[in-house]
């Protein structure tokens, strides 16, 4: 369904050589509860992801939502408010697949706290690199990846496995689509 991200990655900001920028934490809003969702509970994570994605998006995001190594929920008096759908692509391999914040909550910092417990997981669970994706255009979730040190990943880059951000091979299983670019972040004990 889904092809690469090339068109993406040529985008400007994939020029730039600087370096990442440092990883930061968000302090968690206050009433704040990030709680994991299995099984049947992770339908009630259905109305945050219907208000960040639409069409292809929406439909998969939904169905992906269903088979996700985990799925996390930020809540708020129970009621849930933001929402990550995270897979484990290799053993050292985090992606981020979607990570959706309701409408009424945007810009309180619910993104970037389940960015951080996303990567919190991976560490946990010995990660060596995290991915996530977004369209070209999406200023807020690649302003989110790269406050926590993410950066475009190029196609020619060299493997994760070798040392680079490179995410040969797995590309189709992150189910890419044009227009798409990919983000990475090594994940070490201190990044
Ligand atoms: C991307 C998304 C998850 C961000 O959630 P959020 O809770 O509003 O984001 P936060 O308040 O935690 O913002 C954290 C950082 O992200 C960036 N950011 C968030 N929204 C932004 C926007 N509209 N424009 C520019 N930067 C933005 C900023 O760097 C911000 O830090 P700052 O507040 O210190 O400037 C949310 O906009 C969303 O659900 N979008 C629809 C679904 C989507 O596109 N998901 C990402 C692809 S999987």
């Amino acid at each position: 369904m889904r092809h690469g991200a090339e068109a993406g990655d040529e985008m400007p900001e994939s020029r730039s050589d600087g370096p990442p920028s440092p990883a930061r934490t968000t302090p968690r809003p206050d009433g704040i509860e990030v709680v994991e969702l299995a099984g049947a509970e992770r339908e009630r994570a259905v109305p945050v992801l219907k208000e960040g994605f639409e069409g292809i998006y929406r439909w998969h995001a939904k169905r992906t939502l269903r088979t996700a190594t985990w799925v996390r929920a930020a809540s708020l008096g129970g009621e849930i408010v933001g929402v990550s759908v995270l897979e484990r692509l290799e053993p050292e391999v985090g992606y981020i697949y979607y990570l959706s914040v309701a409408l009424a909550h945007r810009r309180e910092g619910l993104g970037a706290v389940l960015l951080d417990d996303a990567l919190e997981l991976f560490r946990r669970e010995n990660a060596s690199v995290a991915y996530g994706a977004a369209e070209d255009d999406n200023a807020a979730s690649i302003a989110l990846f790269r406050s926590r040190g993410f950066r475009l990943v190029e196609r020619k880059e060299l493997s994760f496995r070798d040392g680079g951000l490179g995410a040969c091979g797995l590309r189709s299983r992150m189910t890419l689509v044009g227009g798409e670019v990919l983000l990475g972040l090594r994940l070490g004990p201190s990044a």
